[in-house]
């Protein structure tokens, strides 16, 4: 039985005890992805950022909250993984510290100084030493084939799913999206526009090959 790794959802970076910084991310894609493996006859685990999703039926679900939660739990599970989908739009950018009490308002201006997150797909390959087949997902609005190549290659991964999401109806928080999946090797195959569960069955069909 393969044993399948998938990220999902936003990730939440704390302010203060009632505000955040996070994503536009509904978690759909991740999980009509995890189902699509599960139905496949793969043992599932999802890394799940906050959603408003129940897990699919027969998966591991992992609850996570932060960038810094989602690493620590991938790097924990990945070692025995045949397949790992990075699908998580995690936040690239967290506070340096989470005020203790509620930040009051001054009416003044108000600086954040935000540090980089670790990049969890861009550490599978060489921190993790993770070597079987990685994907991850490039969400564009302009210049879509090229940023989504740079990634690939930067990332270490063997496959890149492209979508755009400054199209109506397509992208995040809707029902509908359509990909594009680049690999190292030089293919390119086309998901055509379709339900974000009738895309995630197609993309898992072609990546577990059945
Ligand atoms: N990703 C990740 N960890 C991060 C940031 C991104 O695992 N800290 C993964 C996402 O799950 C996705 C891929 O990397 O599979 C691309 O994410 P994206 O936000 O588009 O890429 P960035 O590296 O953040 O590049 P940029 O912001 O310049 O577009």
């Amino acid at each position: 039985m393969k044993k399948v790794l998938i990220t999902a959802g936003p990730t939440r970076e704390p302010i203060d005890p009632v505000r955040f910084l996070s994503n536009r991310s509904s978690g759909k894609m991740g999980y009509a992805l995890a189902e699509a493996a599960v139905v496949a006859g793969c043992e599932v685990t999802l890394v799940s950022g906050p959603v408003c999703l129940d897990p699919p039926a027969g998966v591991k679900l992992v609850s996570v909250m932060t960038a810094s939660e989602m690493y620590g739990a991938v790097e924990a599970r990945i070692e025995p993984m045949d397949l790992v989908v990075c699908c998580a739009a995690v936040a690239d950018y967290t506070p340096i510290r989470m005020e203790e009490h509620k930040l009051k308002k001054k009416g003044t201006d108000l600086n954040l100084t935000l540090m980089p997150t670790k990049d969890i797909l861009g550490s599978c390959r060489e921190v993790f030493g993770y070597r079987k087949t990685l994907v991850g997902f490039a969400a564009e609005t302009q210049e879509l084939e090229r940023y989504a190549r740079e990634k690939l290659a930067r990332k270490g991964c063997d496959w890149i799913a492209a979508n755009r999401v400054d199209e109506e109806g397509s992208g995040f928080e809707v029902n509908h999206n359509e990909i594009t999946l680049f690999s190292a090797d030089g293919q390119v195959v086309e998901l055509p526009r379709d339900t974000k569960p009738q895309l995630a069955e197609n993309m898992m069909r072609m990546l577990i090959g059945e």
